[in-house]
């Protein structure tokens, strides 16, 4: 650039500046700013070029281009403000979602058939008037076991049954995992003992995991129980058998459900009974409430008076039934499924053939 022709390079400037003014993008700014200011640009050349001058006319042009070279300074980084919040609105307004859309073709999971199974019973008791308790899955030997008048020597205490953990109880004992809900019968009469004791009634369903070291097509080392108990003071075994009528008939969605109780022994329930339900066959599905076969669903019995003393309850005055069911039986029987160890296989093609939706 002529150091000369000073005149000549304010108006390339101020040509370049209106153009400035006019680009809309951040593309185009940076090539004006090149092109004025960048190693080779006009403004950086002329500056070069003063050095040839001396004294005065070097101050007073220098002094001249610099108060433009500022003006184009403010003026590229106002401009490149202004463009950069342009951008990011055209970004933000492509990427908009509208959260109050509707939603198509969105994969969602499916409910386990267990935890079907175990929301279809919770529901169809609460419904019958039961409150639903729960208890841990680590017992003490006396709730599993000697509050349920299971003596010492009973079989189901031994290892080959029983999954004994590392933990004791306060009286230096192997705690267990729980081999059955029942251990919640205690837990809860202990609890309302003294309502209990005035001959109010309680009724509590607790459902859960349990543990026996057993594995093969109908047993899982893991299962899950469904326990329900009544007690009060006009408990029967006429309650027992219509509520469990009714449980099933709501259960299997089924009119009549022809059931059978089989004289059987539990050490905490007196009599105790094994319950058979009536089913038939078709093109190996089982159609329950009708034809001629039996097949054990559950057992139950009413509370002995053991247990009710072993919780400081008066037997004299209260009565009550209770019954212990598998939830994965009820799942089996009524969806069909064969083989026990497929719910917990972590399949996801099981799940997805065979999982709820809600
Ligand atoms: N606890 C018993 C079992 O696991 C079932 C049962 C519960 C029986 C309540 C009678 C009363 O086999």
């Amino acid at each position: 650039m002529d150091v000369g022709k000073n005149q000549d390079i304010k108006n390339v400037i101020q040509n370049e500046i209106v153009k400035i003014k006019k680009i809309d993008n951040l593309t185009n700014l940076e090539n004006s700013k090149i092109f004025l200011l960048g190693k080779n640009g006009i403004i950086t050349e002329f500056m070069k070029s003063l050095a040839k001058l001396n004294g005065d006319e070097k101050k007073e042009k220098a002094a001249d281009i610099n108060i433009i070279k500022n003006e184009v300074l403010d003026l590229i980084s106002l401009k490149k403000t202004e463009l950069e919040e342009i951008e990011l609105n055209k970004k933000l307004a492509k990427e908009k979602i509208d959260v109050s859309l509707p939603i198509y073709n969105i994969k969602v999971g499916s409910i386990h058939p267990i935890s079907h199974t175990i929301y279809e019973v919770k529901n169809i008791l609460k419904n019958l008037g039961f409150e639903v308790a729960s208890g841990n899955d680590i017992q003490s030997q006396w709730f599993n076991f000697t509050a349920l008048n299971i003596k010492e020597d009973h079989p189901a205490r031994m290892m080959h049954d029983t999954f004994y953990v590392n933990n004791r109880d306060e009286n230096g004992e192997n705690m267990v995992l729980r081999t059955h809900t029942s251990c919640v019968q205690i837990s809860e009469l202990l609890k309302n003992q003294e309502i209990i004791n005035t001959g109010a009634d309680l009724k509590r369903i607790s459902v859960g995991k349990t543990y026996r070291s057993d594995s093969d097509a109908t047993h899982s080392p893991m299962f899950h129980q469904l326990e329900g108990f009544y007690v009060g003071a006009d408990v029967s075994l006429s309650h027992l058998k219509s509520y469990l009528m009714e449980f099933c008939k709501q259960f299997f969605e089924v009119d009549n459900v022809p059931l059978r109780f089989r004289p059987s022994y539990f050490p905490f329930t007196e009599p105790s009974f094994e319950v058979d339900i009536q089913y038939r066959k078709q093109d190996n599905i089982i159609k329950v409430g009708e034809g001629d076969l039996w097949l054990e669903i559950l057992g139950c019995g009413m509370v002995s008076p053991y247990v009710f003393k072993n919780c400081g309850i008066n037997s004299d005055r209260v009565y009550g039934f209770a019954f212990g069911v598998g939830i994965e039986r009820l799942a089996m029987l009524k969806y069909g499924f064969s083989d026990l160890r497929k719910f917990y296989a972590g399949d996801v093609e099981f799940l997805k053939n065979y999982g709820f939706k809600k």
